[in-house]
């Protein structure tokens, strides 16, 4: 792809270096298009040599090839990062004062916008209006990270981590904002029941599938809440952290109600013990045997699926992951049947190869049409596809369309 990076001048641009050198590993041809102010960050000589691509944001130099019109017209995906409440701004009034805002205005190419400031001005009456007039004409919006500022401060303002942006670019570009106005609800990761203060049951789901559906979903335009069990959230999404089963049932409760689309990625412990201690359990006075009384856990699928009654909404889609590879179509099938859900996506485990893993093997079932699809490569590459599955099942969409 031609991909044009614009960066505007805020102590992140020194992040679009990665972000630029990420782009060109994965092969495509990056145009780099910097604003004199982020010129004072990080220098064209770093640019050209990352981008292997000459960098000159004048608006007045090769006037004949009529630069900014060219460079909007054959780029295929435009990313502003880090987009400062300037820029913000003035691309909102529709301002083409230098070089970058040009190409802005005259590409047709979809456009990712990360934005990158302190949280008073993210915050900022203008800022908002801003945005939401971006996002009204079809620009992606990233939601800035929460964390560390350029001073001491912290809060919400900092640029995504460049990986975040490149994922949430490249769907943007594959799919524009098919997701657009969907309220999708996901949990990822592993619950894990105490024992006592120090140890706990768990298992082995790193939530890297449940991460990737979720950075996939806000790339293409859903409003994203994510209900993460045990794992490193990403910075650029909506979510809560949960450790046990009773407290992800509780957070899918809270954010249910907006719900469209609920996919529960996370593996939840079926059951959990019945009185874990507060203090840690010891040796001295266990003995040589120490039983553990272990009760069930809710079915929160299955609960959703009965709350939901006759109604259509939420869309329900599980997960399973499964350990007899020969029977992984009749044990989804079973389970989707057991479980009520809309769609089902089946992994197989048995080669130990899925947790942790950065790619991964999935059979989706259907309710009613049984084994609809199977995907294989990159978890990201899988969410998306999976996405697009769930987006073409979605019954009133399909009726709209
Ligand atoms: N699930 C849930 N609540 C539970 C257990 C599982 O909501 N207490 C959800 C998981 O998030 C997943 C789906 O149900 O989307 C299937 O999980 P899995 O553990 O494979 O199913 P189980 O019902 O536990 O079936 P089995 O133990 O027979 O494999």
């Amino acid at each position: 792809m031609r991909i044009v990076v614009g960066i505007t001048g805020g102590i992140a641009a020194y992040k679009a270096v990665s972000l630029v050198r990420s782009l060109v590993e994965q092969g495509h041809e990056v145009k780099v298009i910097p604003t004199q102010n982020a010129l004072r960050f990080v220098g064209s000589a770093t640019l050209e040599a990352i981008s292997k691509n000459t960098v000159d944001p004048d608006l007045y130099t090769d006037v004949a090839d009529v630069k900014h019109v060219e460079l909007g017209q054959s780029a295929d995906l435009v990313i502003v990062a880090p987009a400062t409440a300037s820029f913000i701004a003035r691309t909102a009034s529709g301002i083409a004062d230098d070089l970058l805002s040009n190409v802005v205005l005259a590409t047709k190419a979809p456009i990712l916008v990360a934005p990158a400031m302190h949280t008073e001005m993210w915050e900022n009456a203008a800022t908002m209006a801003n945005i939401a007039t971006l996002r009204a004409r079809g620009i992606a919006v990233m939601e800035p990270a929460d964390g560390r500022l350029t001073g001491s401060d912290s809060g919400k303002g900092r640029l995504p981590e460049p990986d975040e942006i490149v994922a949430a670019a490249l769907a943007l570009a594959a799919h524009g904002t098919d997701l657009a106005g969907l309220n999708i609800l996901i949990t990822a990761g592993g619950t894990q029941e105490p024992i006592d203060a120090v140890r706990f049951i768990g298992n082995r789901s790193s939530g890297k599938q449940g991460v990737a559906i979720a950075m996939a979903a806000r790339a293409r335009g859903a409003n994203v809440q994510l209900i993460g069990a045990n794992i490193e959230m990403p910075s650029s999404i909506d979510s809560v952290s949960v450790k046990t089963a009773s407290e992800l049932e509780a957070a899918v409760k809270v954010a249910l109600t907006s719900a469209d689309v609920v996919i529960m990625a996370a593996a939840v412990a079926d059951y959990r013990v019945e009185a874990p201690s507060d203090l840690k359990l010891k040796k001295d006075h266990l003995g040589t045997t120490l039983d553990l009384h272990l009760v069930q856990n809710p079915d929160i699928l299955a609960d959703l699926v009965e709350g939901r009654g006759d109604s259509v909404t939420p869309y329900l889609v599980g997960f399973a992951a499964e350990s007899d590879a020969e029977r992984l179509d009749a044990l989804a099938l079973e389970k989707i049947s057991r479980k009520g859900c809309d769609l089902l996506v089946a992994n197989d485990i048995s080669s130990s190869k899925v947790f942790g893993a950065d790619t991964t093997a999935v059979t989706v079932v259907h309710a009613q049409d049984g084994v609809i699809a199977r995907f294989e490569g990159q978890k990201s590459t899988v969410a998306d596809e999976l996405l697009t599955v769930i987006h073409d099942q979605l019954p009133e969409r399909k009726n709209n369309s």
